[in-house]
């Protein structure tokens, strides 16, 4: 697939869940504006936001990260098909393990767009490879707004909205990091490494 319009309407037919529009073009807009050279970006999927960023600015390589098969092999005719395969490392593997090896690795924007439950299970490693003056942008992190909302999510949610509430509270809280929650679509939480 070549064009964003095809890239919606096959995530859309195949209820593949792809960034949402206003968190897109935010994702755009800070491309183009911070221009980061090198991004990490968990969560490829059929390579939407992987073309989107690469899209706004040109100049930048993207190290991606897919763990499911099928997903990873629409994300590569994504690539090829836009002409992208020089610009992109696919990392075909679970977040965690393929971060692990990442470790000594350093990017200017890590786009968080994975499982939702383990953010802050990799938050740790994620944070090492920050430069500083780097960004980190999590999309999702409010899960249906059941992270801001009082009380018990409920037994269903109640584990991935204690990890989230953690994940954010750790980085709100860390002085290294300047953190301002977006609370449109589902949230983003945009953070800066400042030391
Ligand atoms: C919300 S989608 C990503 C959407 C994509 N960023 C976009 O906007 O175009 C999340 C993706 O994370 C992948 N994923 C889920 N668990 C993962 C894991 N443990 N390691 C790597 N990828 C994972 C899913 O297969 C899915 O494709």
């Amino acid at each position: 697939m070549k064009t964003f319009f095809q890239l919606k309407r096959f995530a859309k037919k195949n209820i593949i869940p792809i960034i949402r529009p206003k968190s897109a073009k935010m994702l755009r807009n800070f491309c183009r504006v911070k221009k980061p050279k090198k991004i990490l970006e968990i969560g490829t999927a059929i390579g939407y936001s992987t073309s989107i960023m690469l899209d706004a600015f040109k100049q930048t390589f993207v190290v991606t990260i897919e763990k499911d098969e099928k997903m990873a092999e629409i994300a590569k005719q994504t690539f090829k098909d836009r002409n992208l395969e020089e610009k992109v490392k696919l990392i075909e593997s679970d977040a965690f393990v393929a971060l692990n090896k990442l470790q000594n690795e350093k990017f200017d924007f890590i786009f968080l767009d994975g499982p939702k439950g383990q953010y802050f299970k990799y938050l740790p490693l994620l944070k090492g490879m920050l430069n500083i003056n780097g960004f980190l942008l999590a999309d999702d992190v409010l899960f249906h707004g059941y992270v801001k909302k009082e009380g018990d999510p409920g037994h269903k949610h109640r584990t991935i909205v204690a990890s989230l509430r953690a994940f954010i509270n750790d980085l709100s809280s860390d002085s290294n990091f300047e953190t301002k929650l977006f609370e449109y679509e589902d949230g983003l939480l945009l953070c800066q490494r400042v030391k």
